[in-house]
């Protein structure tokens, strides 16, 4: 989704926001803008494209003043161009705006508008808003108050920033149901849409909440309600992610830098929260009626998840996308249900409105989130920290990783608490839980093979993974990793159910993965293998019985885990199985198109 920057203090602003943009890059991006503003004049360079090409092109480091804004455009309104690129401007060319999110009622707006007599350039929802505070303008006379009749008459969600010619000491920022962040530095502020454009230059943040805005000069900062123009009091938060956590410190991308990453994002779970999960445990044997929502890949731990609390706690959790959820459950969720929402950026905007619904109709929701003070960590009644630090690949990896073992420990603690399964295989269980770095780190060993089968497959056109129980989760987890950055098609099967259609698809020589931990259902997968081998596919498998070497084409052994925490291991070849053949392909891995790290429209 678009990424927004802004900064107000003495150095030069291009530089500190051509240098945010590229930190935010990752959310995804087709267009580039930045303004600056020096002696009362605005200095705006756009186009479509990238940053690092736009950079020598536009000159976007050689641009005046202390202080501007920019922005990296996810198209929703408006191809990707450079006329829909933002900064927009009103008539007067004299306030310059950008936005992050979806004006809902922007036509209706717009029409308005026009037959007041503004000129329109481009085909953005966004220019309704700067083309609304100029209005505001003309009966305020100052930019806050301008600002704020604009604010109170859209629909919608909106992270602004906005810079007035007129208005020299200032910035505004706002933010309703999209990110953004304020960064407090030593005689100067920033603003961005996540954290890691902030880290060079401050760790103090404020989170700013929905219908809020901020005015900032380089020293100072109010925050405001948007409805009522009261002031709210805010705390400044330090965060403790280093700036070498969010840079790529010698790998080539990100995502290879986070899959590596996850013997120690596994352990900060671990240690971050074993001294409070029974107590987020016991809170939840309190509920018969549980639902885990979430979207993409954490809805795929959410997947595992049900297969913990089902074999450890003896509860059965309905788990839903939060898409669905959100229109489906009104009527199904009241005070006595138990509302688990898995994400890692705490802002995707259908977990967020799920979460809300829940809110409204008197459920509990505990949230299992990454990034500390988001959205959902400060809706929901109780979080926990899933620790992976930040992920700056679209492709989510090592917060996968941790989401899983988030919900081992608390299915675990569950399970105790409730006496559901035997003393003994429970010892047994948090000793491995414990050991799980040392799992994970072998299952990295493999990545040389990984590369090499990675050579062997570059040109196939269709992959299926197939599991059983827990690797159910697996499989939809590991094709959707090929899917999102080698765009090949992929799909992801509960391998029982490939004879009753897929198996239609496979035929000499396409790869069908398989996971198969020994477990429960071992033996049925053995049988799915057979099928698809009968019908000539390229069989791999994943499993630590040798017995399977003599029924694949490739065979991954993978470390001795119990079946249930098998997917924090087993997901590790895939990873490194997707993110090789993307770069074999050509593609970046760490920018897949059409991908946002954080989808903040729903
Ligand atoms: C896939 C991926 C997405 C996210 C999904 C939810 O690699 O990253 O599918 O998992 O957009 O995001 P969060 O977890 O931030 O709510």
């Amino acid at each position: 989704m678009c990424g927004i920057i802004g900064y107000i203090g003495d150095r030069k602003a291009c530089e500190v926001i051509v240098d945010g943009l590229k930190r935010l890059e990752y959310r995804g991006y087709d267009s580039v803008g930045v303004v600056t503003e020096e002696n009362g004049k605005l200095h705006i360079r756009k186009g479509a494209g990238k940053i690092d090409e736009l950079k020598e092109k536009l000159r976007l480091n050689e641009m005046p003043g202390n202080r501007g804004i920019g922005h990296t455009r996810w198209a929703t309104h408006g191809i990707p161009n450079d006329i829909n690129a933002h900064p927009h401007t009103d008539c007067t060319g004299e306030i310059a705006i950008v936005h992050n999110g979806i004006i809902e009622n922007y036509l209706e707006l717009k029409e308005e508008l026009i037959k007041k007599g503004h000129r329109f350039v481009s085909d953005t929802d966004t220019e309704v808003i700067v083309h609304l505070i100029e209005e505001g303008l003309k009966d305020f006379k100052n930019l806050e108050n301008a600002l704020r009749y604009a604010l109170l008459k859209l629909k919608g969600s909106f992270a602004l920033g906005i810079i007035y010619t007129k208005d020299r000491e200032h910035l505004y920022l706002v933010r309703n149901e999209s990110p953004l962040v304020l960064g407090i530095g030593n005689g100067e502020m920033l603003f961005a849409s996540d954290i890691p454009a902030l880290l060079p230059y401050t760790n103090r943040v404020i989170f700013l909440d929905d219908g809020e805005y901020a005015v900032i000069t380089k020293n100072s900062f109010v925050i405001k309600d948007m409805r009522t123009g009261e002031i709210r009091d805010k705390q400044i938060q330090e965060i403790n992610w280093s700036l070498e956590m969010a840079e790529k410190q010698g790998y080539d991308h990100f995502m290879l830098k986070e899959i590596h990453e996850q013997p120690k994002a596994v352990k900060e779970a671990f240690y971050g929260n074993v001294k409070t999960i029974d107590k987020v445990a016991k809170e939840i044997a309190k509920y018969e009626k549980i639902f885990i929502v979430a979207m993409g890949t954490s809805y795929h731990a959410g997947i595992a998840g049900k297969y913990l609390f089902q074999r450890l706690a003896k509860k059965v959790p309905i788990v839903e996308e939060a898409s669905e959820f959100r229109y489906e459950a009104e009527d199904l969720v009241d005070e006595n249900t138990l509302v688990i929402a898995i994400t890692q950026s705490g802002e995707t905007a259908d977990t967020l409105a799920a979460i809300r619904l829940a809110k409204k109709k008197g459920a509990k929701v505990l949230s299992i989130v990454n990034v500390v003070g988001s959205m959902a960590t400060r809706i929901s009644d109780l979080v926990v920290y899933t620790h992976a630090g930040p992920e700056i690949g679209v492709a989510a990896t090592k917060t996968y990783a941790t989401q899983l073992t988030v919900l081992a420990m608390l299915t675990a603690a569950l399970a105790k608490h409730l006496g559901t399964v035997e003393e003994s295989y429970l010892k047994e269980l948090e000793n491995q839980i414990h050991d799980l770095p040392k799992y994970v780190e072998a299952a990295l060993g493999y990545e040389n093979k990984i590369k090499k089968l990675a050579k062997e497959l570059k040109d196939k056109r269709d992959f299926f993974y197939i599991g059983r129980s827990i690797s159910f989760a697996t499989a939809l987890e590991g094709a959707l990793k090929l899917k999102e950055i080698s765009y090949i098609h992929a799909e992801g099967l509960s391998a029982g159910e490939l004879k009753h259609g897929p198996l239609a698809l496979i035929e000499e020589g396409v790869p069908v993965v398989a996971i198969a931990p020994t477990g429960k259902t071992y033996d049925k997968i053995i049988s799915n293998i057979e099928e698809a081998k009968a019908r000539k596919g390229f069989i791999i498998t994943l499993g630590d019985s040798e017995e399977l070497k003599e029924i694949s084409d490739v065979f991954i052994k993978m470390p001795k885990v119990d079946e249930l925490l098998s997917p924090i291991v087993y997901i590790v070849p895939l990873q490194l199985l997707a993110y090789h053949l993307a770069v074999l392909r050509g593609n970046d891995p760490d920018k897949p198109r059409n991908l946002a790290k954080s989808v903040t429209v729903e």
